[in-house]
């Protein structure tokens, strides 16, 4: 089982539209996929579910804050499993054996960094009580009923508060999603930096603090970044898109050569009706084609840890 967050400090640059169109593919060639959202923005969740629905029937009961809230001793033990719903009109576009299930996330998904710093006197109580936070995710997902799953997407709030740095410790892979422009840019370095140094210091915890569990060393990789929004002229970027483009490539992270065009029509003015762009049989082609070979060679950034494993 592969895990993968889908990550960037911005928000509005396509995380949750990658996210849901990648995991969709992904399901329609045939795989078992997880979506997890962990955005109180709710966005991908609101993708497969109307408001409505989501209130009648998940809100109280099947969303990943249930999940926060027991690490906190504010609910009776949870596991993932129970969380897991099966979107109906995706999974009925699905060919195939795939799957495309999905953890929903809450309106009021709180950051708990605060609740810890409030439930805890001491620095080395704190670190320690931190360093579980972090690495809670992880260990949940280890769970039975979901190793039938053979990816688990993770859409990341846009920030780098616990709740991300859980996901982060959590996965094998960070797949970013951005737009061509100068905050976007900027920000990948940043990103790349905060999680060098997370990693760093959970590891060097886990020597502190892990003394019945055995932890794993993390050492999550960037799958690449993904250019979302780029607009085209005469089928290619145009050259302020491409001039941005390259210079994350100079920054030496591996960038997807198949980027996805702006589209308002299909993404931004399109009311979501449970089906992701990539399944909808009368979307423009080349969307939908971007879409699969974004999906391509994300399964092709994946292998070598596949190999490895
Ligand atoms: N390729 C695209 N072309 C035009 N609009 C897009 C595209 N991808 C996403 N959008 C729209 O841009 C907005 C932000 O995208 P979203 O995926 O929600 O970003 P994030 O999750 O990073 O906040 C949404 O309204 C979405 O429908
Ligand atoms: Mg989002």
């Amino acid at each position: 089982m592969y895990v993968v967050s889908v990550i960037n400090y911005k928000g509005g640059v396509g995380k949750t539209t990658v996210t849901a169109n990648l995991g969709a593919e992904l399901a329609n060639r045939g795989m078992k996929v997880l979506l997890i959202d962990l955005d109180p923005q709710t966005s991908l969740t609101f993708s497969f579910y109307d408001p409505d629905a989501w209130r009648e029937r998940l809100r109280d009961a099947r969303t990943v804050k249930r999940w926060y809230d027991s690490l906190r001793g504010d609910d009776g033990p949870v596991t993932l499993g129970e969380l897991v719903i099966s979107p109906g009109p995706a999974n009925a576009h699905l060919s195939g054996t795939g799957r495309l299930d999905l953890i929903a996330s809450h309106l009021g998904l709180s950051d708990i960094d605060l609740a810890l710093a409030r439930g805890v006197a001491s620095g080395e109580e704190y670190d320690a009580a931190l360093f579980r936070v972090r690495g809670a995710l992880a260990q949940a997902l280890h769970d039975h009923a979901l190793y039938p799953y053979d990816m688990v997407l993770i859409d990341c709030p846009p920030n780098f508060n616990v709740v991300t740095q859980s996901a982060i410790i959590a996965s094998d892979h960070l797949l970013i999603p951005a737009k061509a422009d100068y905050l976007s840019t900027l920000g990948i370095d940043y990103l790349h930096g905060n999680v060098r140094e997370l990693v760093d210091r959970y590891n060097a915890d886990a020597r502190r603090f892990a003394t019945i569990r055995r932890h794993h060393k993390v050492a999550p990789g960037i799958a690449g970044v993904v250019f979302t929004m780029i607009q085209l002229l005469a089928q290619r970027p145009i050259a302020a898109h491409q001039g941005y483009m390259d210079q994350v490539r100079a920054l030496g992270v591996p960038v997807f050569s198949t980027a996805l065009r702006e589209s308002v029509t299909l993404f931004a003015t399109n009311t979501p009706r449970g089906v992701p762009v990539v399944l909808r049989d009368r979307v423009a082609a080349p969307v939908r084609e971007e879409l699969r070979q974004i999906t391509t060679e994300f399964l092709a950034h994946l292998q070598p840890a596949g190999a490895a494993a």
